[in-house]
């Protein structure tokens, strides 16, 4: 599958080159609803070191873990959540993954909810979601010029928006355990997720033709996902890509997903600017955390297309 490849350096030249990056951002949004990243600024030590101090945290013993992380908390908005998540979407198995939630914006408000265990977990991961939240803040300007909605088009409620990483990790079932591995089909909630797999096993539905295609990750590249929001601010001009991560090798999968939000309560409503008379507004407004209590919701459907009018 021929995602585009966006060259983020290139966004930062006031010339030719940067329109037509933004006309590659908005062809991408609009047919597949993702598109590769590279040269975008988070560096190969960076990423490195983040899938290591994941993979050492997995690692360590379950007891210590759950000391770590405080487990008995339900609340679907506690700063820091670890748990194997299992899901299955109507006409799919259910699905198993272990996870671990952080919030990550503003840093200083959550850093010290986050593990201690390995020692310098904090310090790499906080290295990481700082760079890739920054990628994220020129994307969404990005994207929003794509849109012909102007560069800073909701730039200061985006900056001090919620970003929640998650940490996932696939690891091969015992032969005797009839468990499946990996993200039953969905969307994800957010304006954009950037998505860093340390394998393949992303695989996103094709709008053109409804088939599952692999999305492979090409070395020093990130993947972005447009998200429900996005799809709601843009009037349904973008529309959020289903996804789904299966476990094909016997070796553990780890992937870490980056969603880039609005502030949790902040309602999101469809651009005014991309409605007219003869194209009206297509969905109701929601925030964030209308968003994410619908996962955990059991409701049928997605939030998204009840928003619907
Ligand atoms: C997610 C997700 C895919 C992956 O965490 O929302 O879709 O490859 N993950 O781990
Ligand atoms: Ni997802």
């Amino acid at each position: 599958m021929e995602l585009p490849m966006v060259d983020v350096s290139l966004l930062s030249q006031d010339s030719n080159e940067k329109s037509i990056v933004i006309k590659q951002i908005q062809e991408a949004c609009q047919t597949w609803g993702a598109f590769h990243v590279i040269n975008h600024g988070v560096s190969e030590a960076v990423i490195q070191a983040a899938m290591e101090v994941n993979r050492n945290f997995f690692d360590l013993p379950e007891m210590m873990k759950k000391e770590i992380l405080e487990l008995g908390s339900r609340d679907m908005f506690s700063p820091v959540k670890l748990l194997t998540f299992q899901r299955s979407a109507r006409g799919s198995d259910l699905l198993q993954r272990d996870l671990v939630r952080l919030y990550a914006n503003p840093f200083e408000d959550f850093i010290d909810f986050w593990p201690t265990e390995p020692a310098d977990y904090r310090e790499k991961m906080g290295r990481y979601t700082k760079d890739v939240r920054k990628l994220g803040i020129t994307l969404f300007g990005a994207i929003m010029e794509s849109l012909n909605l102007g560069p800073t088009h909701l730039q200061e409620n985006f900056d001090k928006g919620m970003h929640m990483v998650i940490a996932n990790s696939y690891s091969p079932p015992t032969p005797e355990s009839s468990i499946k591995i990996g993200v039953a089909p969905h969307s994800d909630h957010g304006i954009i997720t950037i998505l860093l797999q340390s394998s393949p096993g992303l695989e996103v539905l094709d709008m053109a033709d409804g088939k599952w295609k692999a999305l492979p990750c090409p070395e020093g590249s990130l993947q972005v996902l447009v998200g429900d929001h996005l799809e709601l601010l843009s009037n349904g001009i973008y529309k959020s890509v289903f996804h789904r991560a299966t476990l094909s090798t016997r070796t553990t999968r780890m992937s870490l997903a980056s969603f880039h939000n609005f502030e949790l309560d902040e309602v999101v409503e469809p651009a005014t600017e991309l409605t007219a008379e003869d194209c009206p507004k297509r969905y109701e407004g929601c925030s964030t955390r209308d968003l994410i209590k619908d996962i955990y919701s059991g409701e049928v459907g997605r939030l998204i297309d009840r928003l619907k009018i």
